[in-house]
């Protein structure tokens, strides 16, 4: 790989794009039939969403909006903080509207849950949480997607907008960071 990798570190493929284009097809139709007439604003949590967000979209034929949030919650390290951050706030009014909040993966669930409350403050029509990737069991927050694509059970991955201390993001596939004497 081109990328600088030390020697310690491998990357085992998880997902293949093939099978993240399945499962990004199996969300997109969902919610267009869930969204159809809704014109619902999708909010992508960035950065890790980006990917994911991009190719969701792509396939949806239906009129909504697209806006961000930026939340940090993570340093350079792989375990959450569990202090949340809101970086970014949306830019346009969400009360009255029906929104549907994109991310990458759920993991421990503290970022999304503050979020998710976060945004139900605004009063929206409907919202819910469709994540691309969810960590089996490892939610110690009560949080459910409402939508889903790829399940997958301890480890840190990345790839396809998931980052490891910002790198990886790139990676057309989801891998697993492998390290010697781990991660
Ligand atoms: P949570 O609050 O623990 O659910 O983590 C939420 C955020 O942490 C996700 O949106 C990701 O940005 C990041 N994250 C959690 N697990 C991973 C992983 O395995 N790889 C890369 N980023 C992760
Ligand atoms: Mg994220």
């Amino acid at each position: 790989m081109a990328q600088m990798t030390p020697a310690t570190v491998r990357l085992k493929p998880l997902f293949t794009r093939d099978e993240i284009a399945d499962a990004v097809r199996r969300i997109a139709a969902a919610v267009q039939r869930d969204y159809d007439d809704k014109n619902p604003v999708l909010v992508g949590v960035l950065k890790g969403s980006f990917i994911f967000l991009a190719d969701l979209v792509r396939q949806l034929e239906m009129s909504l909006e697209i806006d961000f949030v930026r939340l940090s919650s993570y340093g350079a390290g792989t375990q959450t903080s569990g202090q949340v951050r809101l970086v970014q706030k949306v830019e346009r009014p969400l009360k009255g509207r029906h929104v549907l909040v994109v991310d990458d993966i759920l993991d421990s669930g503290l970022t999304l849950k503050f979020l998710m409350d976060y945004l139900a403050r605004q009063k929206p029509a409907s919202l819910r949480l469709c994540v691309l990737l969810v960590k089996r069991g490892q939610q110690y927050v009560p949080i459910t997607p409402d939508y889903h694509g790829l399940q997958m059970d301890e480890g840190f991955v990345v790839g396809y907008g998931l980052d490891w201390d910002q790198k990886y993001r790139n990676l057309p596939d989801i891998c697993v960071v492998e390290m010697d004497g781990g991660i």
